[in-house]
């Protein structure tokens, strides 16, 4: 029988759950988690960055195709890194159509994270995507396969394509995504393709099929995807509205309370019997991090348990350290607040935001930048009059947007979380004109929870504390082994 991870530790985009604390986690016999999110713009920016420790040309170095891998090296590695200041290079935007280097560095970096993801042992690793975010969604996940990813999770959205993608991949035979075409006539062919026979450079290996897990946040959503899908849903986290990221919107009406949060209600409660009588594997997610609530989840049916929140603030995280510091003193002063911000994000999900002074949180900070969208993975694709796709993202210079055929009012209070989420983890951009792009920090409501795995005198933890301490009212042992790979 298959054994299911009790922990696993969630996908936190972008770069947050990297290549380190998913291979920290998984070491640990738990269930690590890359982000897939924006994977191959990151890869460009760790290369502009110069490699510090080497790590990205080790996972180039294992890539089957060697002149796939020295393309990318070749454009976008710069010996000793860019000079601070100098602003970083940019891939050109997804479209459905793609740019065959677009679909090259997909494949290579989600294939080098998860490759160093699983360095070092045996257990298996897991990467997490978007559904919202389409047009990468092929090559990314090729790119996770060709290094072994046990497990694809994804959720904002309904991935019922994608179990079926898996399968074809598997195989190696070719496989299509229909996109989500906002004013798509009946009958208009909105299909991505993807054969991997295009890419090959080397005789291809038979892969194998990675268990899908669908993030969903009611029974509804788990049904559908049972019925609908196009392959095997091997199992489901099921995420509550208290979760870092992006949130399920209320069922029903939009309503706010005084301070401008979406109001949850009964009908958003998920029903466990009736999880439990599907007969799948469920993960809880979404205040689940500390270990009252793990055994909770256990004796509840669940599987176990998703946890992202506490596993940010670990020293493996790729959370940028100052975001980090701050974020930690306020918990432990039990100030930390988290405001879940119906509009930041331009998918219109309710979107966590950490309060941080100086941060895009900040209404100032907001109001000195000047929007631009020059990463796009957020962009959806629409059917232009003249019967071609455009692209649109509700953050993107509001004329840009309006001329594009989206509303005004729906360009209203939406950030630029591509370049704040990158700004996160200590990749932001420098414009020309000197304005460094800003941070905006996701975390969950439990915030100031996390401050119980900092051991008396402590100023940091790592992800074995959290394991060790969510695990402690279970059974299940946590082994600890010294750290593969030295931080940088
Ligand atoms: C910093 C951060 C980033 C996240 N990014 C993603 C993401 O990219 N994709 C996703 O499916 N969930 C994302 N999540 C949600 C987590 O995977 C997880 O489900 C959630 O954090 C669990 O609830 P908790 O925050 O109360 O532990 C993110 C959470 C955090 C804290």
């Amino acid at each position: 029988m298959m054994q299911f991870p009790k922990i696993i530790q969630g996908g936190m985009g972008v770069g947050v759950s990297n290549w380190r604390l998913a291979n920290a986690v998984s070491k640990l016999g738990q269930l690590g988690v890359v982000s897939g999110t924006a994977l191959d713009s990151l890869f460009v920016r760790r290369l502009a960055d110069g490699d510090k420790g080497g790590n990205m040309r080790r996972g180039l170095d294992a890539f089957p195709f060697p002149e796939m891998a020295k393309r990318i090296w070749d454009e976008y590695f710069i010996p000793g890194g860019k000079p601070v200041g100098v602003p970083y290079t940019i891939a050109p935007m997804h479209q459905r159509r793609e740019l065959r280097k677009v679909v090259e560095l997909c494949i290579v970096s989600n294939f080098v994270e998860v490759f160093l993801a699983r360095e070092g042992h045996k257990n298996p690793v897991g990467i997490n995507f978007l559904e919202k975010v389409q047009m990468p969604h092929l090559s990314s996940i090729y790119g996770a396969m060709l290094a072994g990813v046990g497990y694809v999770l994804m959720g904002a959205g309904i991935p019922l394509h994608i179990p079926g993608v898996l399968d074809s991949f598997a195989l190696q035979h070719p496989s299509e995504y229909k996109l989500s075409i906002i004013g798509a006539v009946q009958g208009q062919d909105t299909a991505m393709n993807f054969d991997p026979a295009d890419y090959a450079e080397g005789r291809l290996p038979i892969l194998d099929r990675p268990s899908f897990l669908a993030i969903v946040s009611s029974n509804t959503l788990a049904t559908t995807m049972l019925r609908r899908a196009t392959g095997r849903v091997d199992g489901f986290v099921i995420e509550t509205p208290t979760a870092g990221g992006h949130n399920a919107p209320p069922r029903g009406k939009l309503q706010l309370n005084a301070s401008g949060e979406p109001v949850y209600g009964e009908r958003d409660a998920v029903d466990l019997a009736g999880m439990r009588a599907m007969g799948v594997p469920f993960w809880l997610a979404g205040g689940y991090g500390n270990a009252a609530k793990v055994r909770e989840a256990l004796d509840n049916g669940a599987a176990g348990v998703q946890v992202g929140t506490a596993f940010a603030f670990t020293e493996e995280s790729g959370l940028r350290p100052d975001l980090k510091n701050e974020l930690l003193a306020q918990a432990v002063a039990g100030t930390g607040v988290v405001f879940t911000d119906p509009l930041a994000s331009p998918t219109g999900f309710p979107f966590k935001v950490a309060q941080i002074q100086g941060s895009y949180s900040d209404a100032e900070v907001t109001a000195a930048r000047t929007r631009v969208c020059d990463l796009g993975y957020l962009r959806e694709p629409y059917a232009a009059p003249d019967g071609n796709v455009g692209y649109r993202c509700a953050a993107e210079p509001v004329a840009n947007y309006v001329a594009k055929g989206g509303k005004a009012e729906d360009a209203a209070g939406r950030k630029c979380l591509c370049n704040a989420l990158m700004a996160n983890i200590g990749h932001q951009q420098t414009r020309k004109d000197g304005f460094i792009e800003p941070a905006l920090v996701t975390v969950g409501d439990d915030l100031n929870t996390v401050a119980q795995f900092l051991a008396p005198g402590r100023t940091s933890y790592t992800a074995a504390d959290v394991v060790e301490s969510l695990l402690s009212q279970t059974a299940e042992a946590v082994h600890r082994e010294p750290a593969l790979v030295a931080t940088v």
